[in-house]
């Protein structure tokens, strides 16, 4: 099958060879030109649309652009707050429509993707697809190409496509039973979803909490029933530790998840999972949990993945 990997090896094999493809290679203008086009194609909606947040004019506009058509398809009422700005997107919280049976809804509005900061990015799109703005595989070689020539056109690909497997992985979870939130729209470039928190103070990442000690325990064993759970389902979170864990009314909340990888198409998929693991295991040691993280990663991935897998996948090795 020609997926995207077929044309990243073809076209994009390493650095230093796009390096000599790009003479004039000028990423402060590339930058500005994408995020010029990503502002086009977001048409202005929002008629009526007049958030309480205020922001700056520039917050203000991207607000519009991105939350308004969730405003004109009657999912939000209201944006009230900024819950927090991370390195890939501004998170909100927002009053949902009564129609929906919730009061407050997260809305997630991904930043261009050249603000982003994610470490090695290229090993998380090993081996997964590119996905359209409603999370279908992109089959268009032309595109593929320009995603794996990095083009404008290919950037704004692959914002498209992190923000739609973010949007994919978290339905899938959520159907599977898994603790994460639930999907209630999807966007151009924004994910609404349960809000955990309330009006004044959004849940905090348990890297902020002080667990009571009872707690801890069932806890950990939660987060590892979500782990293999979501092995289970073909997914690994990529990003998981204490910061990508919402603590509310004494459970968790599992976030963040846009670099989610499959085990069975990543080659280091393996490596990936097992530092998940050890940032669980490693948190949840100063309340006296011990945890042999390489075991348990072990154990788990020979159960869901390496019992599944045909034929055996080279594995490789990842920075802890
Ligand atoms: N559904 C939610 N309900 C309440 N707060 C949320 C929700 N989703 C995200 N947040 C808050 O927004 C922050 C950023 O969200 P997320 O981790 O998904 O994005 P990010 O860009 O990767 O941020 P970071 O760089 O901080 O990891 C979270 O740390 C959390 O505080
Ligand atoms: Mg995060």
């Amino acid at each position: 099958m020609l997926n995207f990997s077929y044309y990243e090896d073809t076209f994009d094999p390493g650095a230093p060879r796009r390096k000599k493809l790009r003479p004039n290679y000028k990423p402060k203008r590339r930058r500005e030109e994408i995020a010029a086009s990503l502002a086009d194609k977001a048409a202005p909606t929002g008629d009526g649309f007049n958030p309480t947040f205020s922001a700056s004019r520039h917050e203000h506009e991207w607000i519009v652009n991105y939350l308004g058509p969730f405003y004109d398809d009657h999912q939000i009422t209201d944006v009230l707050r900024l819950v927090k700005g991370g390195k890939e997107a501004n998170v909100y919280c927002c009053a949902a429509h009564p129609a929906l049976g919730a009061e407050l809804l997260a809305a997630k509005v991904y930043r261009p993707r050249m603000f982003r900061n994610l470490r090695n990015d290229a090993l998380y799109r090993r081996g997964r697809e590119i996905l359209d703005a409603e999370g279908k595989a992109v089959r268009d070689p032309k595109a593929l190409v320009a995603a794996a020539k990095k083009t404008s056109f290919g950037q704004e690909l692959l914002h498209t496509s992190w923000l739609a497997h973010e949007g994919n992985t978290l339905r899938l979870l959520a159907e599977a039973g898994a603790d994460v939130p639930r999907i209630f729209a999807r966007g151009e470039n924004a994910i609404l979803m349960t809000y955990l928190g309330d009006r004044d103070s959004p849940a905090p990442t348990l890297n902020h909490v002080t667990l009571p000690p009872r707690r801890a325990r069932p806890l950990f064993d939660r987060l590892l029933h979500n782990v293999e759970l979501m092995l289970a389902h073909r997914k690994v979170h990529g990003d998981l530790s204490a910061y990508n864990v919402l603590y509310w009314e004494g459970d968790i909340c599992i976030i963040d998840f846009p670099q989610a990888i499959d085990p069975f198409t990543n080659p280091a998929a393996f490596g990936i999972f097992r530092r998940d693991v050890t940032r669980l295991c490693e948190y949840f040691d100063k309340y006296g949990i011990s945890a042999n993280a390489g075991q348990l990663a072990r154990t788990l991935w020979d159960k869901h993945v390496v019992a599944k897998q045909e034929p055996e996948l080279p594995t490789e090795d990842v920075e802890e």
